[in-house]
């Protein structure tokens, strides 16, 4: 493993300033956004999408990577059909690879879910590297009910996560790490706070055990927040307060960087609780702390476009708007009336 390799690239990933585009999102969920917006899903429409959102001109100014679906990486601009991992390159973006198989039913359980992807991995690998992607993801799914996380479902997402990191690393890709708390439900921000400690726990220890070398990797978790369905909202401070405080007790310092997921918080809560976060941290900081977000970056472009070449520049436009502020929030320097 050439760990210095590794961590140049985390340390890019997650510079002042710009943060990740998630736009991994598989075909399912894909055809679940384009339905939104009455756009079939089809392959061809799938490929004119990403590439409104890729040759966003200025876009490397507040976007450092992009996470691409494994159709997306195979797939070429509609301009001059350059390969997607080349031209990223090309405008100085760093491209990636969701890796994992999604979420199933964890046996035993009929609301818990591992996610699946682990066989055959190292070979997908070898070839993704080939292709071009310098990073990859994975994404494990725990959520707050009243009967669960059960401690199986905490343990066995560690250890895939764990088990995947340290492939990633031996195969020279820099491994993003997302054990994501699902903010649905009724529970309060402490059983979130709860739950996120035990999770990153958890996942910490794996790492190690497994021998994944904190230096070479990005850490994609949720925000402390209490959930959807919770009486009592909780405040952007609290937010951030509680979230700055479970990754201080959880996260050594030597992992370069910390890039949030949206987890389906609106665009401006998303960039807001982050905003709060790096004010209260300041210059101390022992990670940088970013957003690798999918529907907080790409839902009013999505809006924007409905599938029409028409709407092109309209949708880039708000997709680099937000991509602005949520660069902003990377400073603490994000206000509302920015909006
Ligand atoms: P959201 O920001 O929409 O949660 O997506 C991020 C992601 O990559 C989920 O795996």
């Amino acid at each position: 493993m050439n760990l210095k390799n590794l961590n140049n690239i985390a340390i890019q990933m997650v510079q002042k300033g710009k943060g990740i585009l998630a736009a991994d999102e598989s075909n399912p969920t894909c055809k679940k956004r384009f339905d939104s917006i009455n756009v079939e899903s089809t392959e061809q429409n799938r490929n004119k999408y990403r590439d409104m959102l890729f040759t966003t001109t200025g876009m490397e100014e507040f976007i450092s990577g992009a996470i691409l679906f494994d159709e997306t990486l195979r797939q070429t601009t509609m301009k001059d059909n350059t390969p997607y991992p080349e031209f990223l390159k090309s405008v100085g973006v760093i491209p990636g690879i969701k890796v994992d198989k999604g979420a199933h039913l964890l046996p035993g359980s009929d609301i818990e879910s591992i996610t699946a992807g682990l066989d055959g991995l190292d070979s997908r690998l070898k070839e993704y590297y080939e292709l071009g992607a310098q990073f990859a993801k994975w994404r494990a799914v725990i959520n707050i009910s009243e009967s669960s996380p059960s401690s199986l479902c905490i343990s066995t997402n560690a250890h895939s996560l764990a088990r995947y990191a340290a492939l990633c690393q031996e195969n020279g890709l820099v491994p993003i790490v997302e054990p994501e708390i699902l903010m649905d439900g009724q529970h309060t921000i402490e059983d979130s706070f709860m739950i996120t400690e035990e999770v990153l726990h958890s996942t910490f220890y794996e790492l190690y055990a497994q021998g994944v070398q904190f230096e070479g990797m990005i850490l994609k978790p949720n925000m402390v927040l209490s959930g959807y369905e919770c009486s009592e909202k909780a405040s952007a401070v609290e937010v951030a307060e509680m979230t700055v405080t479970v990754l201080k007790r959880c996260v050594p310092s030597a992992v370069p960087g910390i890039a949030f997921l949206s987890g389906g918080q609106s665009d401006t809560d998303a960039t807001l609780h982050l905003n709060e976060m790096n004010k209260l941290l300041g210059e101390n900081s022992p990670w940088n702390l970013t957003y690798s977000y999918g529907r907080a970056l790409q839902a009013s472009a999505l809006e924007a476009w409905k599938g029409d070449s028409e709407n092109i520049g309209l949708a880039q436009d708000s997709f680099i708007k937000r991509a602005k502020l949520n660069s902003m929030a990377t400073y603490g320097d994000y206000e509302p009336s920015m909006e």
